[in-house]
């Protein structure tokens, strides 16, 4: 963003341009007359950053403080300019320094400004939304992509209205294509997603009862999901789970539609150099679509620095191995993972499961389902994690052991352990599973 200046930005974000530092005629480095970057946090690393960092600085109302109150000092630090609500704008006109920008809502003009720069920029976006495997599947699909063209990826958590917004302004000039993920919270927030990105591909993993709290029902899943399908760009693609009646009334119309499962082969000269569990594997079809869609043929070797905690795979002492997939779960990536452990594990399958959160009224029929899905899936040995994990041991029945929590467990696991196992560490973050990794790692087990 360095190469645009204040009245390039303020007409892209639908700002108004309060005051201009340099003055609007005087003469401003030709080469950089806007902000090095785009921040949120009035401490972030922007401050201590060697070089000089200018950022323009988004105060975006919190719950606890509103971030245009910090306008002032933000500038005094050396901020290129402040984004912020109107009534912080005559504190931050007399820092005396810096370009001060105003918008009634900061978070809609950070996304009006990420969508201006997402333009500019003329990258290929492709769009990734679905119930599990979204950052998988990004992560895939980036690896695959960053072996030919110059990639920029949304990192860590950063798929909401403000994350997505700021991983857009972070690319650099020169990048070819974005690959962004969209979180759902709700009900309008992907259409807000893709509206910011206009995505050129749009992807949507699948669709499975995660979050049923926050919408009701599983078609109600698929209808917010489908908003990225509604977003995608005129002669665009979009790329969908085959056979998915959820979500056969939302077919886009003016884009190709490429439909994608488990299942599929993978590209002949393609090899995934990580180690990473077959469940996130399951997401490579889409990942190789989106790809193509994007022109590139995967090939050769790809290092997808697959996200932690999403199925690495721990190669302990005595051909013991580790599957390390503490980050999320819920009935289908628990469902997949088992079924996965069945057919990969050359010795002894042992699942240490713990709660799934979130589930709505249906919990403990998921808990009881999931234990007797282990069972059937040849599981030797259950631990079951929690409170709600009692019914998953209720659905496993005889020899499972119970522990209220991820420190019990980080003890009982080790003990329980014979050479050649492959262990399973599967629950909702809440629970902390990785504690049983570190306790297992430590041991040397
Ligand atoms: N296609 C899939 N089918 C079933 N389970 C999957 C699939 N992809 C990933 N998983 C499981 O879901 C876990 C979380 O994967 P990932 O982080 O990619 O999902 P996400 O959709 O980004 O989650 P979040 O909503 O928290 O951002 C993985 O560790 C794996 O257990
Ligand atoms: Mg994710």
């Amino acid at each position: 963003m360095h190469s645009r200046d204040a009245a390039w930005i303020a007409a892209a974000a639908g700002a108004e341009l309060v005051l201009q530092s340099p003055p609007a005629g005087a003469p401003a480095d030709p080469q950089a007359p806007g902000p090095s970057s785009v921040v949120i946090d009035s401490r972030g690393d922007w401050r201590t950053a060697p070089g000089d960092a200018r950022p323009l600085f988004v105060g975006i109302p919190g719950a606890r403080v509103d971030g245009g109150s910090f306008a002032a000092e933000v500038l005094l630090a050396g901020a290129w300019g402040v984004l912020v609500r109107p009534e912080h704008a005559a504190a931050a006109v007399e820092a005396g320094y810096g370009t001060v920008l105003t918008h009634p809502d900061p978070t809609v003009a950070l996304g009006a400004l990420a969508r201006g720069w997402r333009r500019e920029l003329g990258a290929t976006v492709v769009g990734i939304t679905g119930s599990v495997g979204k950052t998988s599947t990004k992560d895939l699909l980036a690896g695959i992509l960053a072996t030919q063209l110059r990639v920029v990826a949304t990192e860590a958590n950063l798929n909401t209205e403000i994350g997505l917004p700021l991983t857009v302004l972070g690319a650099p000039e020169g990048t070819q294509v974005l690959v962004l993920e969209m979180a759902m919270r709700g009900r309008g927030q992907i259409a807000e997603l893709a509206a910011i990105a206009e995505p050129d591909v749009g992807v949507i993993t699948n669709i499975a009862p995660v979050h049923v709290e926050l919408l009701g029902s599983l078609q109600a899943i698929a209808d917010t999901k489908a908003e990225l399908l509604a977003g995608i760009v005129p002669g665009g693609t979009a790329i969908i789970p085959r056979d998915e009646p959820l979500l056969a009334a939302h077919r886009p119309h003016g884009v190709t539609v490429v439909e994608v499962g488990p299942d599929d082969p993978a590209p002949a000269g393609l090899r995934i150099a990580e180690d990473v569990s077959p469940t996130v594997l399951r997401n490579l079809p889409a990942a190789v679509a989106a790809a193509r869609a994007v022109g590139v043929e995967p090939d050769g070797p790809v290092d997808p620095r697959i996200s932690a905690m999403r199925g690495q795979r721990l190669h302990l002492a005595r051909d013991v191995v580790v599957v390390v997939d503490c980050y999320n779960a819920n009935p289908m990536s628990m469902t997949a993972a088992l079924d996965d452990l069945a057919t990969s594990a050359p010795g002894r399958k042992v699942a240490v499961l713990g709660d799934m959160l979130e589930l709505g009224p249906d919990e403990l029929r998921f808990h009881a389902e999931l234990g007797a899905h282990a069972r059937s899936a040849g599981v030797e040995e259950l631990v079951a994690v929690g409170p709600l994990s009692r019914h998953t041991g209720t659905g496993f029945g005889r020899g499972v052991h119970w522990v209220p929590d991820a420190a019990a467990a980080a003890k009982l696991v080790p003990t329980l352990l014979e050479p050649g196992d492959t262990v399973l560490l599967k629950a909702s973050r809440g629970i902390g599973l990785e504690r049983v990794a570190d306790a297992l790692q430590g041991e040397g087990a």
